[in-house]
């Protein structure tokens, strides 16, 4: 990417998008997802997911990917990073469906023939219906079946796929159904959040020893995806933002952190080692969008808000751009001592105006801490197309590319093709 990056570390750097396989095929085409079945639940008399909306097939992408790594050719991309389904491998426990490990290994076919470097992510916030209802990652014991349907997806694309995430933001998925539950479970319980972070965790360094000693383990590159997601207090002096703000960053980055340091996860009198006694990356996916700036109000209800200064520009959820983050995030990720991917770094811009300037800006980071000496390996902006946006539907517009969901028409947005200059730039 940079001279010195390319003298010093001496790989093609990756230039990619990323989805996953719920948000591009919504439930028709994962029926057997936990999702499929939240999404027609309701809380309190109203749906779960915005608008009442449901996310249907989304993108039709099982139909559509060809046209998809055309745009992906368009754009100058290299490397793809997309999740394996595993509600669509494994419908029903301790039976695997055959068909969707061809659909995936037809997928990796045709994304390699269009020299395309694929990325698996294993768990992308979804797990099958059977696995929620046996308590998913809130029991120990189920760790097993994480990992016998990891196996299953390595038997058979571990001879064509180099890069593998495990799992993608633990922090995220905790944070989202075990404290605000707008996902699945919708739980709001600390205790409970705290085991499910230590399970997925301990479910990654399983996973980790138990593909690298298969077949092509050896040589796999195998990672864990993070998002660096900090608080700020909006006012420096002010406690009462600081506090919770302290709080959040260390449960949902420090304390994770720290385990893959140390092979330990600790937060207060909570503690637990890894099972192996030592942490397993490869290396780390870093997904950054923004800080999250803390600002109390008067409401006993809703006492913090997320909130940005007068003089930044606002995203389309409750985030500024913030390039500089990206930075800070790089420079305390690289404390892990192993390669980092940008694995996700999108804005959700409905109008578009505002893609071009965060693009060009984040990008910009990312080649100075390059510039500076650290390892960053590869960037993939989130996300290729518009897509569904969990509990938010299809409001928030993430994509390179525009979808009209009626159609399934994708057109490049022009704040897209900003993309496509960004890598022409850097690459020359
Ligand atoms: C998730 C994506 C999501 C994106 C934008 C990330 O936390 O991995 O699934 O669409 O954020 O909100």
């Amino acid at each position: 990417m940079t001279e010195r990056a390319v003298r010093t570390h001496s790989h093609e750097f990756l230039w990619g998008t990323a989805i996953s396989e719920y948000q591009v095929s919504g439930a028709v085409g994962c029926p057997h997802s936990n999702w499929a079945d939240w999404e027609i639940q309701r809380a309190n008399g109203s749906r779960r997911i915005a608008r009442g909306r449901f996310s249907g097939n989304a993108c039709d992408f099982k139909n559509k990917y060809h046209e998809y790594i055309a745009i992906m050719k368009e754009l100058g991309t290299n490397a793809f990073r997309f999740s394996v389904e595993w509600s669509n491998v494994e419908p029903r426990e301790g039976i695997f469906c055959a068909h969707a490990l061809t659909y995936y290994s037809d997928f990796c076919d045709a994304l390699i023939n269009a020299g395309i470097t694929p990325m698996i992510t294993l768990h992308h916030f979804t797990d099958p219906g059977w696995f929620a209802k046996k308590g998913g990652f809130e029991n120990e014991e189920n760790i097993s079946y994480f990992v016998r349907f990891c196996q299953k997806v390595f038997e058979s694309l571990g001879h064509k796929v180099h890069f593998w995430a495990t799992i993608n933001e633990p922090n995220i998925y905790m944070f989202q159904g075990y404290l605000r539950g707008v996902f699945p479970p919708g739980k709001n319980n600390p205790f409970l959040a705290l085991r499910v972070i230590k399970n997925l965790l301990e479910a990654h360094t399983r996973t980790y020893t138990a593909l690298k000693n298969m077949a092509h383990g050896i040589q796999a590159r195998i990672g864990f995806v993070h998002q660096y997601l900090m608080f700020y207090p909006y006012t420096s002096w002010n406690l009462f933002e600081r506090i919770p703000g302290f709080m959040f960053n260390h449960i949902l980055n420090t304390a994770i952190l720290n385990f893959f340091k140390t092979g330990i996860f600790k937060v207060m009198n909570y503690e637990y080692r890894a099972l192996s006694g030592e942490p397993m990356i490869d290396f780390v996916g870093l997904n950054y969008y923004s800080r999250v700036l803390v600002k109390a109000q008067m409401s006993i209800s809703n006492p913090f808000v997320p909130a940005c200064y007068p003089d930044e520009i606002m995203t389309d959820m409750p985030y500024a751009l913030y390039p500089q983050g990206l930075y800070d995030a790089i420079v305390t990720v690289s404390q892990l001592n192993v390669p980092i991917y940008i694995t996700e770094n999108g804005i959700p811009d409905g109008k578009d105006d505002r893609r071009e300037k965060f693009i060009t800006e984040y990008i910009s980071q990312v080649h100075r801490a390059c510039a500076d000496g650290y390892d960053v390996r590869g960037y993939y902006y989130w996300s290729l197309m518009d897509n569904f946006e969990w509990d938010l539907g299809y409001l928030k517009k993430f994509g390179l590319c525009h979808v009209d969901f009626e159609t399934k028409k994708m057109t490049v947005r022009a704040g897209g093709r900003s993309y496509a200059q960004a890598i022409k730039k850097y690459s020359e």
